[in-house]
């Protein structure tokens, strides 16, 4: 997992609703990865809502508007989440970036390049909250848990319509 490297503004108030402290903590770490991944993805997917050509264009163009507008306030939720556990959520694009799993993509690839690194981002993705949902669950916070577990449909569907465009 990236090291987190957030400054601490907000300062940390007791948070007693069960869960242990340092088990709060390690599950804020997973979260702000999965916050970070999600923001550097929603930031991809509106490069291919803006630059996507060819005879799909539409269709890609309505599709990434729906799946960036999803992954943007899913993200909401998570980030609140990490601050209704009692830590800190990320700040800053480099803060994302440095603590993303999903690869910032700052070159203009072609549309099916963009679309196929978008299917393989919702895989790392699926694969990222699967993770954060075990570890939700051992220790005992069925809240994220169920967020996340959420979280794993959607982006197994973002794959399965991104990968279809491309048959
Ligand atoms: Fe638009």
């Amino acid at each position: 997992m990236a090291e987190s490297n957030m400054q601490s503004v907000a300062q940390e108030l007791p948070v007693e609703t069960g869960v242990e402290r340092k088990d709060r903590r390690k599950l804020s770490e997973m979260l702000t990865q999965i916050v970070a991944s999600t923001h550097v993805l929603y930031g991809k997917v509106r490069g291919v809502h803006w630059n996507v050509v060819g005879p799909s264009f539409y269709s890609l163009h309505k599709m990434t508007e729906e799946q960036y507008e999803d992954l943007h306030s899913a993200n909401d939720d998570m980030a609140e989440r990490i601050r209704a556990i009692g830590f800190n959520a990320p700040t800053g694009l480099s803060t994302m970036i440095k603590n993303s799993i999903i690869t910032d993509e700052t070159e203009l690839l072609s549309t099916e390049e963009m679309i196929r690194e978008l299917v393989e981002d919702h895989e790392k993705m699926a694969k990222l909250l699967r993770e954060g949902v075990n570890e939700a669950d051992s220790v005992d916070d069925p809240t994220t848990a169920d967020m996340l577990t959420a979280r794993i449909g959607v982006h197994e569907e973002a794959a399965w319509m991104l990968r279809a465009t491309l048959a």
